[in-house]
This record gives C-alpha cells, sequence and structure tokens, in this order.
C-alpha cells in the first residue's frame, strides 16, 4: 500500500536532501519524492515518512540509508557520444595544448552516472590518435554508488548507443548477453571513484586536471549550490583548464571565474587565470 507524504514532512526531507547531495525538488515534486521513496520504506520496514527522517537523522544505519538515497534520487539518464562536439573540442584543442608541453592530459567526468561519458571521452582521444593511452588520464566519478557499480562492469544496453557511429560499436565492444561490453582497452583507460559534489575540499583536491566534464547535474541544483560547485571545479581546473556543461545549463550570470566560449556546435567555459 502506497504510504503517503504529508507536506511538512516533503519540506523537511527535501530541505535535508538539498542539504547534503544539492539534489532540489521544488512544491511540484512532492509526489514524484514520495513515489520514488516508497521501496526505502518498505525494504526498512517504516510505517510513514517521519518514521524514515528520524532513521535518517538517528539510525546506526543511517550512513548507509543516505547511499541507498543517492542511488534511488538521481537522474541516471546518459547515453554514449552525447553532445559529441564537445568531445571534439576536447580531442582538438587540449589534446593540440598536451602535445605542445608533452605532459599527460588530466580529464574529470565529475557526475558520470554509468560511464558512458568517460567512455566515450577514452574513445574520443584514442581516435584522434594523437596521444598514446599512457598519457592520458581519465577519472570518473559519481554521487550514486548503484550507477557506479554499473560503469565498473562496463555492460550496456540498445538504449546507452542511440548516437553512437556503429563503427565505433564495431570496434570498441563485443556483444554479450544481448547487450554489449566494452574492449579492455577503453576500460583501464578509465578511473571509477565516488564522490558527492557539494564537498568542496574532495572537489579541489582532484586537481590539477585539463577539462573537467559535469553534464546535465547542475540542473537539479538550486543556484547558490550551481555556483558552489562550478567555484570549486574552478580550484581543481588547471590555468586555463576547460569545463564542459550540459546544453541546458549555463552559468553566464552566476560567477565571473570562467570565461564563456562559444563556437557553431559547442559551448564550454574556460577558467580565469584568477581564478586560482
Ligand atoms: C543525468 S546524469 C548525467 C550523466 C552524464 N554526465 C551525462 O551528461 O550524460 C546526472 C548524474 O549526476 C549525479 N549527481 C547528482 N547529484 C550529485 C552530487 N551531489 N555529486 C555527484 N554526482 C551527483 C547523479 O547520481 C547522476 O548520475
Amino acid at each position: 500500500m502506497l504510504v503517503a507524504i504529508s507536506e511538512t514532512e516533503f519540506r523537511r526531507l527535501r530541505d535535508a536532501i538539498r542539504e547534503r547531495f544539492g539534489i532540489f525538488f521544488d512544491d511540484s515534486k512532492q509526489f514524484l519524492l514520495q513515489s520514488r521513496l516508497q521501496t526505502r520504506l518498505v525494504k526498512r520496514s517504516l510505517p510513514d515518512f517521519n518514521a524514515y527522517l528520524n532513521f535518517l537523522t538517528a539510525h546506526p544505519e543511517r550512513q548507509i540509508e543516505w547511499d541507498e538515497l543517492a542511488s534511488v534520487l538521481s537522474n541516471n539518464e546518459t547515453y554514449f557520444f552525447r553532445e559529441r562536439a564537445q568531445l571534439e573540442v576536447l580531442a582538438n584543442e587540449v589534446v593540440e595544448e598536451v602535445r605542445k608541453t608533452g605532459g599527460k592530459l588530466r580529464v574529470w567526468s565529475s557526475a558520470c552516472s554509468t560511464g558512458e561519458e568517460p567512455f566515450s571521452i577514452a574513445m574520443t582521444l584514442l581516435e584522434t590518435r594523437r596521444l598514446a593511452p599512457a598519457q592520458i588520464e581519465i577519472r570518473a566519478s559519481d554521487l550514486s554508488p548503484r550507477a557506479l557499480e554499473k560503469s565498473e562492469t562496463a555492460f550496456y544496453r540498445e538504449l546507452s548507443f542511440r548516437a553512437t557511429p556503429p563503427e565505433l560499436i564495431q570496434k570498441y565492444f563485443k556483444p554479450f548477453q544481448g547487450g554489449f561490453l566494452i574492449s579492455n582497452e577503453i576500460k583501464r583507460m578509465v578511473e571509477f571513484f565516488r564522490i558527492n559534489l557539494l564537498d568542496e575540499r574532495a572537489v579541489a583536491q582532484q586537481g590539477p586536471v585539463d577539462a573537467i566534464f559535469c553534464r546535465n547535474v547542475l540542473i537539479y541544483f538550486d543556484k547558490p549550490t550551481q555556483k558552489r560547485v562550478v567555484e570549486a571545479f574552478a580550484k581543481a581546473l588547471r590555468p586555463r583548464g576547460l569545463l564542459f556543461l550540459g546544453h541546458a545549463e549555463s552559468i553566464m550570470r552566476l560567477t565571473d571565474m570562467y570565461e564563456p566560449i562559444v563556437t557553431a556546435k559547442a559551448i564550454y567555459y574556460r577558467v580565469k587565470p584568477h581564478a586560482h
């Protein structure tokens, strides 16, 4: 039977979620939150949302429950080669800069969901043939433990391939149990780990990186949280490093730490030197 969430419970719960993860459920999302959390109440044998709130605050297993919540609350929608024009910017512009200095290219996919984004970065970089795999370091993180587990299996079904050129499926995947497994060559290039983007210290510690992808995440945060996260990214980026956001996300009126770059095909941001 469906357990209803009262308005007071909804407000307390959504404030606690916003504070911890940044994800904001506005007033129109009361029933969405109610339905997403039904399974959690059942799993914990709790009669109502008030009991659930108490569990999250005081139960010895509250940390485990917050981790479960991180997996249940996030929208993990993603696919290979999403907004490919941005990947091309990385492959051309950033790779050239790294080649000039002879160092390593360091990229961070900061909310990678089930892994399609960092693996697309790996394939794009290999396809350029301008850097050896040993010169490429791709780190990929997410808040959701379940999404990260899926990333580690590197197993994908058809929906993930809606924007993938067939020749790249042929080259980098092998059919497996009704889906596809990514090749070891690509898998080896990506290191997965868990991070909450609201943890500014942990974010800053990921640097220095040449580029950060944080696509289709900020839309779930309110403006002050968006500002906080992108300003922490500025500390993790090397001077002139690039930030890539989703096409529905803009930070132009949010912070002056970045210079927007608008081309015919892609929009991205270069961190200003004084942001460091
Ligand atoms: C829609 S997916 C985006 C995946 C990929 N970047 C893309 O554009 O296809 C959003 C991801 O953001 C993650 N996320 C939400 N809040 C987060 C937070 N506070 N810290 C880290 N990741 C978070 C979710 O777990 C989810 O996997």
